[in-house]
């Protein structure tokens, strides 16, 4: 049995109030039928999420991008995952690889967010990929496998982690991975699961796909086996998109 997919969107650094009228639009299209099939989830800018929590109802998800590991403080800038939550949220984006380029964010930095996350009762979407060099180098089974070791806390459960398989390479620039490349890294984040939490959580987690997913090829790669559904970014700010992405499900 397939756990539930999800279908995610990352706004990123995008989204003004007005771009609340996205989150109505896919609402809208989120029918009956849909809603039977796949979870939504939308992650708007940290100054939104309250906004879009509260017009969401239930009906949408809606998640953060980052949290800091701690509950509160001295740390000028940041947020944390209970303000997340507070706010409305039920997910948090941890380890985005942008995260981990523009701010240095090691595994062990990302663990300690997908931790909080926990603590705060949101679920982490843990992301993971390997670089265009690294896949040259024949390193992405290694390098997907260390971070996964380096950033996933023990004892997750399924019930508050999903890990996001994103190849650097692949976000933002329209290319992507061949359905058998997507097939081998997500039978590899499977089985280390099942080393990291259990056999049997290990086949609950949902696993996600990123990396220049729209509608044009989301259906090939939702398709691939322990695929369980889409962490979308460009297309995402598109309702329209969103939802035909989605509406492979
Ligand atoms: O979190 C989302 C990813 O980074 C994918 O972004 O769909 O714009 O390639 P993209």
């Amino acid at each position: 049995e397939r756990p539930r997919p999800l279908v995610a969107g990352n706004w990123k650094m995008n989204g003004l109030r007005a771009s609340s009228e996205v989150l109505s639009e896919i609402m809208a299209g989120y029918g009956a039928g849909l809603r039977n099939r796949a979870d939504l989830l939308v992650c708007p800018p940290a100054t939104l999420v309250a906004a879009l929590a509260g017009a969401a109802k239930g009906a949408v998800g809606v998640g953060g991008q980052d949290c800091h590991a701690k509950a509160s403080g001295a740390h000028t800038g940041d947020i944390s995952a209970e303000m997340l939550a507070d706010a409305g949220a039920s997910h948090v984006i941890v380890g985005h690889s942008e995260r981990r380029a523009d701010h240095g964010e090691t595994d062990a930095v990302v663990r300690a967010k997908a931790e909080a996350a926990r603590r705060a009762g949101l679920v982490a979407i843990v992301c993971v990929g390997e670089t265009q060099a690294q896949r040259e180098a024949g390193e992405t089974l290694t390098v997907v496998a260390s971070q996964l070791r380096g950033s996933i806390p023990a004892g997750a459960m399924a019930a508050d982690l999903v890990v996001a398989y994103e190849p650097v390479w692949a976000i933002g620039t329209g290319l992507t991975p061949t359905a058998a490349d997507v097939a081998e890294v997500h039978a590899l984040i499977r089985t280390e699961l099942g080393t990291l939490v259990g056999e049997a959580e290990a086949g609950r987690v949902r696993v996600l796909y990123g990396g220049s997913v729209k509608p044009s090829n989301a259906a090939e790669l939702m398709a691939v086996a322990n695929v369980d559904g889409a962490l979308v970014g460009g297309a995402s700010l598109v309702a329209a998109d969103f939802l035909g992405i989605a509406r492979v499900y």
